[in-house]
């Protein structure tokens, strides 16, 4: 996913735009450029790989003033490259823009501007923007804000972009539909980036562009404006957390960062989502009646990835707990199916991001046959909270790590906040019982802190198998998904091979797989299915697999069965699944760092695919 950031002010360019862009390295991506204009004078500098080439590169060739743009590319058309590195130009080396997103129809544009004299040096779409808005800045004489205007007019696709200009040093242009972008309001200066992590370090009072709207960018003003030119009152906002949340803060990763900030992450949902001396607030976003929501009598989950392992977690939740049945489907099928919404029936979207491309097709088909829309988001202003007709925040604060951990307990939380509170108003649980419940969620934190505090055994347990080609995760009932989550975590940052079955799927094919070189992890913590899984883990000794057992601490017993026990604090079944992940987080955390995999930003992934 491509990074955008653009600045007007008076702070030194390379220092301001170099600092946004690494706080947008994590999502992912193969080049970095930046322009800048100063005195007349428009300079592009760009590197292939990672930004530290770029920073070498602006320390061989100085910049000078304090208007520019910048760029961290995730290539779609044409390989990665410095000619294919944004910021592109046009042919007079007037205009430079920065570009996430794709240009459709640029094929079409391209071949009209070549028929016109125009030069093209990069296989990108975007340089088309370059030469159209060349056309009418350099050519017809146009202002840049009405040159953008009528080179949005031309275009077809998603796109967000920002553009600077020789001809005008006062202004840079930026421009939504479909990729997003927040502008960062500060004092004298101001900033346009694709997300939240690249401003706060200057500034936390934002305001999300919207589909179709421009922002006409100058130190003292930031005009918003739909694309045809009305003036849009913007809606600031207050982003509610800070540089330190985008830092590393002396961990070594993010990923390992983010999974110790789950307990605080549910202790901050607890106090938000329950009952805790004030009425909870549970919905953020709520464009209809909530008395519709108390009447859902059926929901449909759509979700991609770890979010669709919480969607899985939420189905027991609500069909347990709240009494209302549940479908859970990935997005990637669901946005294709035939839908036929039922009388009183919800969908539920769960993405962390918000920009995840087939989820929000999702929401989209959904919302076209009918379905009122909630959805449960990290991401504030993120395009899938800004299309649905309701929103439940997790505020796990930003993660960076590519692998999802604090953002999925907080999926996780939200669920269990939704679902109790469900409960309640459908009578489903009794006043005691939702106490109950509400304590025992209370108590999460200090249970997770248990499991941080014992890690180490979990890096004994990942240095016996780091090496392992394979692994298997079991689990049963409520923490079947988690197996499914184990699984990613070790593929996608420690590129082995791993699967998650339900444990009684294990009879029905995949115990062909287990000999004595392949690590099988079950996930039993003490609960109404744990005789269940002791069958089936006799079923994987008796084949010779090495058994990692997750459980309950004191449940000694296993430890005649397992070659390795990882224990955690007992609690309710419902909320087991919070509690049995955080190992499952460390071994891939673990095993993915003994082989040297980049765990924040692993091969071939971004943080959110925001491309089909
Ligand atoms: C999870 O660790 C992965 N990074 C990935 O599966 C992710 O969960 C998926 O892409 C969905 O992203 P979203 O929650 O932002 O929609």
């Amino acid at each position: 996913m491509c990074g955008i950031v653009g600045y007007i002010g008076s702070r030194k360019i390379d220092t301001v735009l170099l600092k946004a862009l690494s706080r947008l390295e994590y999502r992912g991506y193969d080049s970095a450029g930046l322009a800048t204009v100063n005195q007349g004078t428009l300079s592009i500098l760009k590197e292939p790989g990672k930004l530290t080439r770029l920073v070498m590169r602006v320390k061989e060739n100085p910049v000078a003033g304090t208007l520019g743009i910048g760029h961290t590319r995730w290539a779609t058309h044409g390989e990665p490259s410095e000619r294919n590195a944004h910021p592109h130009s046009d042919c007079t080396n007037t205009v430079a823009i920065v570009h996430n997103g794709i240009i459709e129809n640029h094929d079409t544009l391209k071949s009209h501007l070549i028929r016109e004299g125009h030069k093209f040096t990069s296989d990108t779409d975007t340089e088309v923007l370059a030469h159209l808005i060349e056309r009418f800045h350099v050519i017809q004489g146009c202002g840049l804000e009405e040159s953008v205007r009528r080179t949005i007019g031309e275009i077809k696709g998603s796109y967000a972009f920002c553009v600077v200009s020789s001809r005008e040093e006062n202004v840079f242009i930026a421009a939504r539909n479909g990729s997003p972008l927040v502008v960062g309001l500060g004092n004298g200066e101001n900033f346009v980036a694709s997300d939240a992590p690249a401003i706060v370090d200057f500034t936390r009072n934002a305001v999300f562009l919207e589909d179709y709207q421009m922002a006409v960018v100058s130190r003292d003003e930031v005009k918003i404006t739909s694309n045809a030119g009305e003036r849009i009152r913007e809606k600031v906002v207050r982003i509610d957390w800070d540089a330190k949340d985008v830092s590393k803060e002396g961990f070594e990763h993010f990923m390992l960062k983010e999974i110790e900030e789950q307990p605080a992450v549910i202790d901050r949902l607890f106090r938000m989502r329950f009952e805790n001396g004030g009425e909870p607030k549970l919905f953020d976003v709520l464009r209809f009646d909530v008395s519709q929501l108390k009447k859902v009598e059926r929901v449909v989950i759509q979700a991609c990835g770890t979010s669709w392992h919480a969607a899985l977690t939420g189905k027991f939740f609500f069909e347990s707990l709240s009494g209302i049945p549940a479908e859970v489907d990935v997005s990637s099928e669901f946005r294709y199916r035939k839908l036929i919404p039922q009388k009183k029936e919800l969908l539920l979207s769960i993405t962390q991001s918000g920009e995840t491309i087939d989820t929000l097709m999702g929401l989209r088909h959904a919302k076209q046959s009918g379905f009122k829309a909630l959805s449960i988001c990290n991401v504030l202003g993120s395009t899938v909270t800004r299309e649905s007709d309701a929103v439940i925040y997790t505020h796990a604060g930003p993660e960076i790590g590519v692998a999802s951990t604090k953002a999925y307990t907080a999926q996780l939380g939200v669920l269990f906040a939704l679902s109790l509170w469900w409960a309640r108003e459908r009578g489903s649980v009794n006043e005691g019982t939702y106490r109950r419940l509400a304590d025992e969620f209370r108590e999460l934190p200090d249970k997770m802190r248990k499991i941080i505090s014992a890690k180490d055994r979990v890096l004994e347990i990942a240095e016996k198998y780091f090496q392992a080609r394979d692994f298997l995760f079991l689990a049963r009932g409520i923490n079947y998904p988690n197996a499914h989550e184990g699984a990613l975590k070790i593929k996608e940052i420690a590129y082995i091979h791993a699967t998650g079955h339900p444990a009684g799927e294990m009879k029905h094919g995949p115990i062909a797989l287990i000999d004595e070189n392949m690590p099988v992890v079950a996930i039993m913590p003490e609960s109404s299915v744990y005789e269940k899984m002791v069958s089936n883990i006799q079923e994987v000794k008796a084949r010779s697999g090495k058994l990692i057992v997750v459980t309950t601490e004191g449940n000694t017993a296993i430890e005649r069965l397992a070659d390795d026990v990882i224990y955690i604090p007992e609690t309710s079944e419902f909320l087991s699944p919070f509690l049995s992940v955080l190992p499952l987080q460390y071994l891939a955390y673990y095993v993915a760092t003994l082989r040297g995999t980049d765990v924040d930003q692993p091969r071939n992934l971004a943080k959110s695919v925001t491309v089909e």
